[in-house]
């Protein structure tokens, strides 16, 4: 860890939702580790002995509170947590999910993709807009983190229901920046791609983890520390301008798109395709000159 970095959160209060698992509780971690006040809120009451095993002392910096973040009185409650015990609040991470409804379009429950939404959407919109109404109060400025995915930018990736909902997080997050830009209230979203947490696969299925490792040009799967630390970018200083946006953290995913390439692979040709022009191709077949890194 960098040093001149330890303390960068000193003073600052910060609240994680789906703090209990993954890339939340990866990110309670990271922020604690540099010194933020955090509260990590969650649905699994395992929240409350999530981090017994952290390799470093946070003191008395950490609570943890149960909650469902698409209930609204819960979301109150949990600023309030925050609150009671830190005083105020900087940086709101609103990263709970689940997979949700799955399956086809015909076949597809309503009330599945009512809770979806309401889990990936209202809990959004709940996190934004009371953290909002709090750092507006405060007018110090202040840092919302909304986790969408790769899975909101295109159709292909994720669930149906699952990629509308990371589609509104994604809008939302936009709109609420604009909005909250005069008050100096950075909102910013994140798009991961394929994260080896517990959503993605059973931990320890050596089957799944290889498809994870092996999805992204990325030789390694993505972990949520990686992503941890792009949340730990994003409620700094030093992103200081950036806010509306949503930032992708895929291992190259998304910059692969379709990967016809891998139905029709070139590695080990190079020359040109004249295609029905009635020119002869010129392609030849090469030996590698990079070796893939182990
Ligand atoms: P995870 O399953 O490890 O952790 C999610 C946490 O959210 C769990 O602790 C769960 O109890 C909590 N949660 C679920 N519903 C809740 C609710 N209603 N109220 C409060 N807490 C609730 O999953 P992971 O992978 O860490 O996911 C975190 C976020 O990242 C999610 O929003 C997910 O959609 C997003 N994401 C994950 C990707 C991946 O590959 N793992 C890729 C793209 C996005």
């Amino acid at each position: 860890m960098d040093s001149d970095r330890n303390n960068e959160f000193n003073g600052k209060v910060a609240i994680v939702t789906g703090g209990a698992s993954g890339i939340g509780k990866a990110s309670v971690a990271a922020l604690l580790a540099h010194g933020a006040a955090v509260v990590a809120a969650d649905l699994n009451p395992n929240v409350h002995q999530a981090f017994g095993d952290l390799p470093f002392d946070f003191g008395d910096r950490l609570r943890t509170c149960v909650v469902d973040v698409s209930d609204e009185a819960d979301v109150e409650k949990m600023l309030a947590t925050a609150i009671d015990a830190f005083g105020r609040i900087d940086i709101v991470v609103n990263n709970a999910g689940v997979g949700g409804a799955i399956g086809r379009i015909v076949d597809m429950d309503l009330a599945d993709w009512r809770t979806t939404f309401a889990i990936l959407v209202d809990g959004v919109f709940l996190g934004m807009k009371h953290a909002a109404r709090h750092l507006a109060v405060q007018g110090d400025g202040g840092v919302i983190i909304n986790m969408a995915s790769i899975a909101g930018l295109n159709g292909g990736v994720g669930p149906l229901a699952y990629s509308a909902a990371k589609a509104a997080v994604i809008n939302m997050t936009e709109n609420a920046a604009v909005e909250l830009a005069p008050h100096r209230i950075r909102v910013n979203a994140i798009c991961p791609g394929a994260i080896q947490t517990p959503m993605l696969h059973a931990k320890g299925d050596p089957v799944a983890a290889k498809a994870i490792a092996d999805i992204q040009p990325w030789p390694d799967a993505g972990r949520a520390e990686q992503v941890a630390e792009l949340v730990l970018f994003l409620s700094s200083c030093r992103s200081e301008f950036i806010t509306g946006q949503a930032h992708t953290i895929d291992g190259g995913l998304t910059a692969a798109g379709v990967r016809f390439r891998d139905l029709a692979p070139v590695g080990d040709r190079v020359g040109f395709i004249y295609g029905e022009t009635g020119r002869p191709s010129k392609v030849r077949r090469v030996a590698a000159v990079l070796n893939k890194v182990s």
